[in-house]
């Protein structure tokens, strides 16, 4: 009976998608560097000198998010580099200000010219961010109008008992409750055994994911939905990335390893173009 009923509604959204026309080229496609704790400033600039000289800077689908203490030195180089690629950081703290030692927030971002940040990627859910933590993160990021980009993702236990929809429709839920302004929200589903692992979603597994989710956020937002990236990330190399971007629902990629080496990452930003005209 849940199954009809989900199958119903998922022929509802889909109708009306159509009719609305609303197609995957439509909506905003883009690619995120997550270099983690990776880098120097040295190796940063090498970086983005291969990235821009290979002809990077005339996209605007391309988002580095470099560790907190590159983000100053990061924002002077793209304002001399690139005009387009922009910049984020992995995480922020969930209060406004105040005793948290160690920690940088929203305005910090902001002040550097940050327009993304990262919230509940897994391996900060696994140091203890929770899902409460990541509701609030996603409050501090709009009020300030940075771009929250929103992780989700099930472990491999919860995947071979069945959960993944559960798992990631409860994040979802839980991070998106009352929020109200849909309009600067990226997703990424980031399969926690994918991450790291060299074993990335099949294309198939990935897109009936990102489909439940599309699902998912259309009950949550209406027709909101229909623009919200949905990036897949977990393993993907240049020679993934390719056949995932030509599924439906996939819109991008929020990368990890392969953001570190600059002709890997351009490799990945040209599948997605390819995605696209196709
Ligand atoms: P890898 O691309 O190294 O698997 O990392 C993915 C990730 O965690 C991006 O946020």
């Amino acid at each position: 009976m849940e199954k009809q009923v989900e199958s119903i509604v998922r022929q509802v959204v889909e109708d009306v998608l159509r009719k609305k026309g609303f197609a995957k080229n439509e909506r905003r496609q883009l690619v995120i560097a997550n270099w983690k704790m990776n880098m120097t400033l040295e190796k940063a600039e090498v970086f983005l000198e291969q990235l821009c000289d290979n002809g990077e800077n005339r996209t605007n689908d391309v988002v580095i998010c470099p560790p907190y203490t590159l983000l100053y030195p990061m924002n002077k180089l793209l304002q001399k580099r690139s005009k387009t690629i922009g910049l984020g950081a992995q995480n922020l703290h969930t209060a406004h200000e105040g005793a948290h030692t160690g920690e940088i927030s929203a305005a910090m971002l902001k002040e550097l010219d940050c327009q993304y940040v990262i919230v509940g990627h897994s391996e900060r859910r696994a140091a203890g961010e929770t899902d409460g933590m990541v509701h609030e993160k996603i409050k501090r990021a709009l009020e300030i109008g940075l771009n929250p980009v929103i992780c989700v993702g099930e472990t491999i236990e919860q995947r071979e008992q069945g959960f993944t929809n559960e798992v990631v429709n409860h994040q979802l839920l839980q991070a998106l409750e009352g929020i109200n302004d849909f309009s600067k929200l990226i997703i990424a589903y980031e399969p926690v055994w994918a991450i790291g692992t060299g074993r990335s979603a099949s294309p198939d597994e990935a897109q009936t994911v990102h489909e439940a989710i599309r699902l998912t956020l259309s009950e949550i937002c209406g027709t909101d939905s229909e623009a919200m990236p949905i990036l897949y990330g977990g393993s993907v190399k240049p020679d993934n990335a390719g056949i995932l971007s030509n599924m439906k629902d996939i819109d991008g990629f929020l990368v990890g390893g392969a953001s570190l080496v600059a002709n890997d990452f351009q490799k990945i930003v040209g599948t997605l173009r390819k995605g696209m005209d196709s």
